[in-house]
């Protein structure tokens, strides 16, 4: 039979009725008994162990009715999201002029992404096959269509008004939706104006006055609302990329001395310390140092999740997977320059220096864990290597973001490769899915426990989606695609009692 050996043919089904060795579903909770392997060096590396360690991971099966709230409810990606789930919950197609155009979630890893689960094998030929699954169909995640969302903006308009102002969306498709949009209207929301640029000064209508804690205090207010109406809360910023906040704020007490005597703060710290004290989710979408080392320590000591920063849609996605190409293959990427142009209101306020300080931090990093990796190309670590960040606002071109990105690599015998892109994308098209990605998966993590305990306080998995993520371990950050995809994935598969691949192949006699 061609060398293949089925173990135990009835691991992993999932049958309510007959439970099974892995997977085990009873009516409240999957659990599965998962086997981790790895090997452990010691400091000098000479001296290595292989490690198993057994884990049990339980996975609530009830999926709750989640409300999202978004801060910049009104903006671009914040407009775009409400109209798109409001489009698929309908079912809704719309004219443009290529054709009927029909509401999808493409871009989704959740919903439009498959994964590699195992293998089948034909008992009469013995012929291998993949078998590759819906990520939804994992493990039991919220449907977007069913997210009930509200949220916060400075801006008053209403989101059908705000959707036309994005230049998003389709006309024909915004009409559609007019008598729903124009229902929704912001909250009032928190804003320290000094940390976002001077030009949005002029949107700022809706906005939340008194001491820090008061201003925390109808945040929180805002949130029971939701609560009120919902199983379960996700906040998710995606207003303006605020400027850092330095020094950091180092403590917890630092933090309520902060809040006490009304220092100014950034608005971010605000939701987030808002959500930590409602034991909600706190996503952080924009590049600024919302996760001080004192914010992180009291959403430990309170019971809070935090995963961020920075949407990880277009051009840094595509960097961290040609990094895995080049340097994964031994060549030496020497330089990386690269140029946005983009005419919305995200890029009218990069046009501030100090804002785009902040994208240029969370931008830079996401070559290092590449470059650490290989010491034989990069013995003096990530300084010998060029990357270069460039944003420029140019209005014309919208929502219709331009990336050109330059990779220059130093080949075999002195030869120089440089491979050119230029992509254009709608920047707010590409990061809706990604926000309802983390919304799911941000949920469904609250439903999983490791040998008993929960995950956190920061959601580490949903590193894929950010790019500059946060860990559970500051000094442990992984960048590359691939390497993130495999994590999450195989975490997944591991919670639903599926055997993660070791991609050996050595059973089927490849
Ligand atoms: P946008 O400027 O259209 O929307 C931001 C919204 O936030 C605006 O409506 C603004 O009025 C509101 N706002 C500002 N300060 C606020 C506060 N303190 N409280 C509540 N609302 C506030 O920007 P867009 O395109 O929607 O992007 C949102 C964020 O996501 C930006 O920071 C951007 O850097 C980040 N991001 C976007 C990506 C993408 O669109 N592909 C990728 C990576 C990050």
């Amino acid at each position: 039979n061609n060398g293949v050996h089925v173990q135990n043919g009835v691991n992993g089904h999932h049958d309510d009725s007959n439970p099974k060795v892995n997977g085990v579903h009873n009516s409240e909770y999957i659990e599965a008994d998962f086997t981790e392997r790895y090997t452990v060096y010691s400091q000098d590396e000479q001296k290595y162990e292989n490690v198993l360690k057994q884990h049990k991971i339980t996975t609530e099966k009830r999926v709750p009715k989640l409300g999202v709230m978004l801060v910049g409810l009104g903006g671009n990606n914040g407009s775009t999201l409400v109209a798109g789930v409001l489009a698929n919950k309908q079912g809704l197609s719309w004219e443009t002029k290529n054709g009927t155009q029909q509401a999808n979630f493409f871009g989704s890893f959740t919903q439009s992404a498959t994964a590699h689960v195992g293998f089948k094998i034909d008992e009469k030929s013995g012929s291998l096959a993949d078998v590759h699954k819906p990520v939804k169909e994992i493990l039991p995640m919220v449907n977007p269509c069913d997210f009930e969302i509200t949220g916060w903006d400075i801006s008053q308009m209403n989101l059908y008004e705000a959707a036309r102002r994005s230049k998003v969306l389709e006309p024909d498709l915004l009409r559609q939706l007019k008598a729903q949009l124009e229902n929704i209207k912001p909250l009032p929301a928190a804003l320290n104006q000094d940390y976002i640029a001077s030009n949005q000064a002029d949107r700022a209508d809706n906005i939340l006055t008194g001491t820090n804690q008061e201003i925390v205090n109808k945040l929180r207010e805002d949130i029971q609302q939701m609560k009120r109406r919902t199983d379960k809360v996700i906040i998710l910023w995606t207003a303006n990329t605020e400027q850092y906040y330095l020094p950091e704020i180092a403590t917890v007490d630092d933090l309520a001395d902060k809040i006490k005597n009304n220092d100014p703060l950034p608005a971010s710290v605000l939701y987030c310390i808002a959500a930590i004290e409602e034991q909600v989710i706190y996503l952080n979408g924009s590049p600024q140092n919302t996760f001080h080392p004192g914010v992180v320590e009291y959403a430990r000591q309170n019971g809070g999740l935090l995963a961020g920063s920075d949407f990880k849609s277009g051009q840094t996605r595509f960097k961290t997977m040609m990094s895995d190409f080049l340097i994964g293959a031994g060549l030496r990427l020497s330089s990386v320059v690269s140029y946005n142009h983009l005419g919305n209101n995200d890029g009218k306020n990069l046009s501030e220096d100090k804002c785009f300080q902040s994208k240029k931090i969370s931008k830079g990093g996401v070559l290092d864990d590449a470059i650490a990796s290989n010491s034989i190309l990069y013995p003096d670590g990530h300084a010998s290597i060029d990357h270069e960040v460039v944003i420029k606002y140019v209005p014309f071109v919208g929502d219709s973001k331009r990336a050109l990105d330059e990779y220059t690599s130093q080949i075999f015998m002195g030869g120089t490769n440089t491979i050119s892109s230029y992509n254009i994308c709608e920047d707010s098209l590409l990061a809706v899915p990604i926000m309802i990605d983390m919304l799911v998966l941000g949920e469904l993590l609250t439903r999983i426990k490791i040998d008993g305990n929960g995950l956190g306080p920061v959601l580490s998995y949903l590193s894929f989606f950010f790019k500059a993520p946060i860990t559970n371990h500051s000094e442990y950050v992984v960048n590359s695609f691939s390497r993130q995809r495999h994590t999450l994935i195989n975490f997944l598969k591991a919670a639903a009692g599926i055997s993660p691949d070791d991609q050996t192949l050595i059973g089927f006699g490849y």
